[in-house]
């Protein structure tokens, strides 16, 4: 994280991004709507610039790789066909006495946590009492009653991944009732049995108000490519291996929906299904690892934020599958995921529909069903990604403090503020003069009210990455002083040269560049 002093947490971040016009909480003054959040100036600037950054690397730089925008609402049997229907479920269990719900899962990880809690206070202990001397790793291999808690944790996971593996959910419920889980509000143990709750959003297509008019807002925007497949490949005279890319809404009825943006109801997805002859995909697989890390780092958030972690329990249409975690300020969590995704969905799609979805291979003189590798990642968690790694207290030289974002430039909602030294001797007026100039070019602020230390401090707190002062001397050699955010080092560069200096830095072209 960077940040001196206090590791960054997720409360610091979401209170300055309400205070500055990042996010605010949806329809606030109904007291908000849960796990909803509404964009505001700078925030929409800057998703927008992620969505830019993200678009052009897919479909610009690949020239195999072109972009759609489908419905959100789709034919019901889409989702019969991609498995949500049946598949796309969450274990929920409710307490009769408080009327809480939870998910069973989360219960059971959250009682193995309290067993971990209880592991570290041994260590802590132990810690203590050996001093110096202390070897963390041959206590916890060795302390009886540390290997005691490991074993209890090794069997409740154990019984747990079985649990779900096979859908038994009285076996989930067993869990729970032998664990003595009790809720986290009432402390009651009285548990109804354990349902599964599908996760998708429903509601009805014109007047009719019965199942055969059920439709659902989509639960991913995968489908949509590949309900679209052969339109695009036809239309686009595409040939394997091609991508098609698509941003847009999708909605989840998430049990547990906390963390801020990490986890909401409705968000957006950037999400890429790249079409290939069978057999490549293993070759495929390892080309977007490696394409999708570099266009995380190449934003400079720091490489050590950065982790994959394989997949080991394999979801039913895939036959290998990573996600990249990002170290958020509660730890390594997923921030995106690359599935090889097999024939899996076109083929269902072929089945449901009764539509051939293949393509006729020259070389081969045959048609078959490509097979499919996709990359989708969240864009409000790549939102705090971006937040959390970039939101800074620091503690000035001169003893004063500052809150400050360091965004990568190009992605900065204000990518240059304009400010009189003064609002007088024909500053102002001159600072307009550059103002009409700049806005041509970037997304600039001119701001002339409060002491230029004042004014500073508002831009570094939204993350301007430069900030150009016209002082008298502009008006005497034609040169302005651009400071920079993060050293707050100032130059003097002549106005002529102003946009060419802040179009070096703060183009995305300097981050497509390194990809
Ligand atoms: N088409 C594949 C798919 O949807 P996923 O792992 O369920 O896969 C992909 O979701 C990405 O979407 C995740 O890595 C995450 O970044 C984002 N995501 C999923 N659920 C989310 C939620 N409730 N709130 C915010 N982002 C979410």
């Amino acid at each position: 994280m960077a940040n001196s002093g206090d590791t960054t947490t997720l409360k610091n971040i979401s209170s300055h991004c309400k205070e500055y016009g990042f996010i605010y909480p949806s329809s606030e003054i109904y007291d908000g709507l849960g796990a909803t959040y509404d964009y505001g100036p700078y925030g929409s600037e800057l998703k927008n610039n992620i969505k830019e950054y993200w678009w052009k690397a897919m479909v610009r730089l690949n020239e195999n790789i072109v972009g759609i925008d489908a419905a959100i609402f789709m034919h019901p049997t889409t989702w019969k066909a991609s498995g949500h229907v049946d598949a796309f479920n969450d274990p929920l269990i409710d307490n009769k006495d408080s009327k809480k719900r939870y998910r069973a899962d989360v219960l059971i990880e959250d009682a193995i946590a309290k067993i971990e809690g209880k592991i570290d206070k041994e260590v802590k202990k132990a810690s203590k009492r050996f001093g110096d001397s202390f070897d963390e790793a041959q206590f916890t291999a060795t302390n009886d009653r540390v290997l005691k808690y490991k074993g209890q944790i090794e069997d409740i996971e154990s019984r747990m991944k079985s649990a779900l593996e096979v859908g038994d959910l009285a076996a989930l419920k067993q869990l729970i009732v032998d664990l003595e889980i009790a809720d986290p509000v009432s402390g009651s143990r009285n548990w109804t049995d354990v349902r599964q709750f599908n996760l998708m959003f429903s509601t009805e297509l014109g007047s009719v108000a019965d199942e055969s008019g059920k439709i659902y807002l989509r639960p991913e925007t995968a489908q949509g490519i590949f309900v679209n497949y052969l339109n695009v490949q036809k239309t686009s005279r595409m040939r394997l291996p091609f991508g098609i890319a698509q941003i847009g809404k999708a909605f989840r009825n998430e049990i547990i929906a906390r963390q801020f943006i990490f986890r909401m109801r409705e968000f957006e997805q950037m999400e890429m299904q790249f079409f290939i002859k069978p057999g490549t995909d293993a070759t495929w697989y390892e080309h977007w690892k490696e394409q999708r890390i570099k266009w995380h780092k190449a934003l400079g958030l720091g490489e050590e934020n950065y982790r994959f972690h394989d997949h080991l329990n394999l979801a039913h249409y895939a036959n290998a599958a990573c996600d990249i975690e990002f170290n958020f300020p509660m730890g390594f969590k997923e921030l995106e995921g690359i599935h090889s995704r097999t024939d899996f969905d076109l083929s269902a799609h072929e089945k449901h529909s009764g539509k051939k979805l293949q393509f006729f291979d020259n070389e081969e003189n045959k048609s078959y069903v490509p097979y499919v590798l996709e990359t989708s990642i969240g864009l409000d968690r790549m939102f705090l990604a971006v937040m959390s790694s970039s939101y800074t207290e620091e503690k000035l030289e001169d003893g004063s403090e500052r809150t400050v974002l360091k965004l990568p430039p190009a992605l900065a909602p204000v990518k240059v503020a304009v400010l009189p030294l003064m609002n007088k001797d024909g500053l102002d007026e001159k600072a307009e003069e550059i103002m009409k100039e700049v806005k041509l070019d970037f997304n600039a602020q001119y701001d002339a009210k409060d002491a230029i230390g004042k004014r500073y401090r508002r831009q570094d707190a939204i993350g301007t990455p430069y900030c150009v002062t016209v002082d008298h001397q502009t008006l005497e050699d034609d040169t302005v002083t651009i400071r920079e955010r993060d050293s707050m080092e100032q130059q003097r560069v002549s106005i002529p040269e102003l946009i060419k200096t802040l179009d070096e830095k703060v183009n995305i072209k300097t981050l497509l560049k390194q990809l």
